[in-house]
């Protein structure tokens, strides 16, 4: 039994609205959250979550509850189970009696195949350490592997000989042969029998992070066989995308160093271990999961990757990177070893510069990773290159929630490619305030407005293109806007135009129309977008009424922006008033009428 104080306590230092937002995608709306209902399929939201009071319930299902109740429906847990697991999932420490009092994390049928597991863990350590029959695995450990003896104790590295059959062995000691299967350690064909998976490989335990042996990776000793690790198939233990190789240790090691540092393979982890980093983890050759990253924040803030130097690597790291550049209270960085090296090789060639000082050195942030990693595509010799590759990493940036970092970026991006900085910081902002996502009332499900076609963004299209094409048919409009330093292009196309007439009217003032000048200096495919775009050849966009111009100008810089938040106003009314909130469609109607009213005041000149 967990005393009642103790419950009330981790009930108090946990948000139900962070529980359940590992399950479903959450939104505010009024008084509550909501999110389509967990436990049951359906197409519009209905499970509301109060955070008020802590307690969920679903008006189509009738679930209702606390944190606890939700945790243990969804994870099939005991009421006891669920308390420590919300516990643990928000780093609450709970006195270990109560762990072994409550009928403990893992079921009866659970513990007997971790129980199976350390056994032959144990068993096939000793073969490895012990017996003529590993003699080659042991050698090759050694020799090309560069580990030794303790270092094969610590990990309880393994080996299942050739010629033996675990299979036999698990018989002699009456191991249930429907268990046997179960573990994933022994495989039955169609004909009835039942053979060893792993013969004729070094076995790797993976534990989870208390230390029980979850299941096995095993390494292959023959070079022709094409699968170099096979994993324990996925079973009632064995989950590979919630479990990270070396955790249980390297959690404690990560308390003292304020860090985990993921690597790609095992024996990047054993080879960092062996020179004193015992921080070190591993996904199973996949991709980073979200449980992983929350295993990982669970138990420090800070995340550095170092995989591998090509490209493969490379690839992952951004990958990982995108899976978590938005936990919160998590920071993530980049180590990369230099010639496209590994980190077993980096450690085997430099085993005795510390590990340590190379990481503090050679960590790069999330940003400037991204900054040489999203060059990649682009041909940064051509300015359409260029602005591609800005509009990328800009996107990039916006989802990136360290102003300072992004600052820094921003003016490594204007001095590397001599891009006006307040150019690049209008472009980065204003999208970022049109990235929000809105609520599509027809089909009630929530889609980012850049799916929906916008009148209001082809009415600024529409400004754009007209002050373009007068600034390059009339001088006089070309300068009106140049003046302007708060102006700029919201389109990028439009904005290199207008460099290149900046280029132009620099050197020949007194002309007026440039078009043929300024065809001339472009690429052909920028030639042909520039062409499409302004209507080459055709004045009708062009005026020289700076009247007329100055207006331009007011809308693009204030009327679009207000309409725009007027209609997020009325997306907002349309929302609640699917979601049947009448103080929220009461609430947003005053406030839309006091938009239309300073609209109605709020006009040009
Ligand atoms: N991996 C896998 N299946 C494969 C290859 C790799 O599951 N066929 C996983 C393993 O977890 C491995 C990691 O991906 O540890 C990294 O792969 P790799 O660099 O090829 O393996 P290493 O462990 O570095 O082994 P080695 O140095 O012997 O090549
Ligand atoms: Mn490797």
């Amino acid at each position: 039994m967990i005393p009642k104080e103790i419950i009330d306590k981790i009930r108090q230092s946990v948000n139900i609205v962070d529980a359940v937002s590992k399950y479903a995608e959450l939104k505010k709306r009024g008084k509550y959250y909501w999110c389509l209902c967990p436990f049951e399929p359906e197409n519009t939201p209905s499970f509301t979550v109060d955070e008020v009071n802590q307690r969920y319930r679903c008006y189509s299902c009738g679930r209702n509850g606390n944190v606890f109740d939700f945790i243990a429906e969804k994870e099939h847990l005991s009421f006891p189970q669920s308390v420590l697991r919300v516990a643990d999932d928000f780093g609450i420490k709970v006195d270990e009696k109560y762990r072994r009092e409550s009928s403990g994390r893992y079921n009866e049928s659970q513990k007997q195949i971790i129980q199976l597991n350390k056994m032959v863990s144990e068993l096939l350590n000793h073969l490895l350490l012990n017996t003529d029959l590993s003699k080659e695995a042991l050698r090759y450990l050694l020799a090309k592997r560069h580990l030794d003896r303790d270092t094969i104790s610590d990990f309880q590295l393994g080996f299942l000989p050739k010629n033996w059959s675990l299979h036999d062995f698990l018989n002699s000691k009456n191991i249930d042969s429907q268990l046997q299967l179960e573990s994933g350690l022994v495989s039955q064909y169609d004909d009835g029998s039942i053979h060893d998976v792993f013969s004729n490989r070094i076995i790797f335990p993976i534990k989870d992070e208390y230390g029980n042996v979850m299941g096995f990776s095993g390494r292959t000793l023959d070079p022709n066989n094409s699968a170099k690790y096979i994993n324990s198939k996925e079973n009632a233990v064995f989950k590979k995308s919630k479990i990270l190789y070396h955790f249980d240790l390297a959690k404690q090691a990560a308390k003292v160093s304020g860090r985990f540092l993921l690597l790609e393979g095992y024996f990047d982890v054993i080879a960092a271990h062996k020179v004193g980093v015992d921080y070190g983890i591993a996904s199973m050759g996949t991709s980073l999961t979200k449980d992983q990253l929350s295993l990982i924040t669970k138990n420090s803030s800070q995340l550095t990757i170092a995989y591998d130097g090509d490209s493969a690597g490379q690839h992952a790291i951004w990958r990982a990177i995108n899976e978590g550049y938005d936990i919160p209270g998590l920071k993530i960085n980049v180590l990369t070893f230099p010639g496209g090296q590994d980190p077993d090789e980096y450690l085997q060639e430099n085993g005795n510069e510390s590990l340590e000082s190379f990481l503090n050195n050679n960590s790069i942030s999330i940003n400037d990773f991204a900054f040489e990693y999203l060059k990649k595509d682009h041909n940064l010799s051509s300015t359409s290159g260029i602005a591609a590759y800005t509009e990328e990493l800009l996107d990039f940036l916006r989802k990136i929630n360290d102003p300072i970092e992004n600052d820094l970026t921003i003016k490594k991006l204007s001095e590397q490619f001599g891009i006006n900085r307040q150019i690049l910081e209008r472009s980065f902002g204003v999208k970022k305030q049109q990235k929000k996502v809105v609520f599509n009332g027809q089909d009630n499900h929530f889609v980012p407005n850049k799916d929906l076609i916008d009148p209001l963004e082809k009415k600024q299209l529409l400004i754009e293109r007209k002050l373009i094409v007068s600034s390059i048919v009339f001088e006089s409009v070309f300068n009106l806007l140049n003046k302007k330093t708060d102006f700029s292009f919201l389109n990028k196309n439009f904005q290199l135009y207008f460099f290149f007439v900046k280029g132009y009217r620099s050197e020949h003032p007194g002309v007026d129309n440039i078009f043929n000048e300024i065809v001339s200096e472009m690429s052909a495919s920028e030639k042909k977008d520039f062409i499409e775009q302004t209507q080459y050849g055709n004045n009708f966009y062009a005026t020289n009424n700076l009247q007329a111009i100055n207006d331009y100008i007011w809308q693009l810089q204030v009327r679009i922006p207000f309409d725009k938040k007027i209609n997020d106003i009325k997306a907002a009314i349309q929302q609640a008033i699917n979601l049947n909130q009448s103080d929220q469609i009461q609430r947003l109607n005053v406030q839309l009428a006091n938009l239309m009213k300073e609209k109605a005041e709020n006009t040009y000149e």
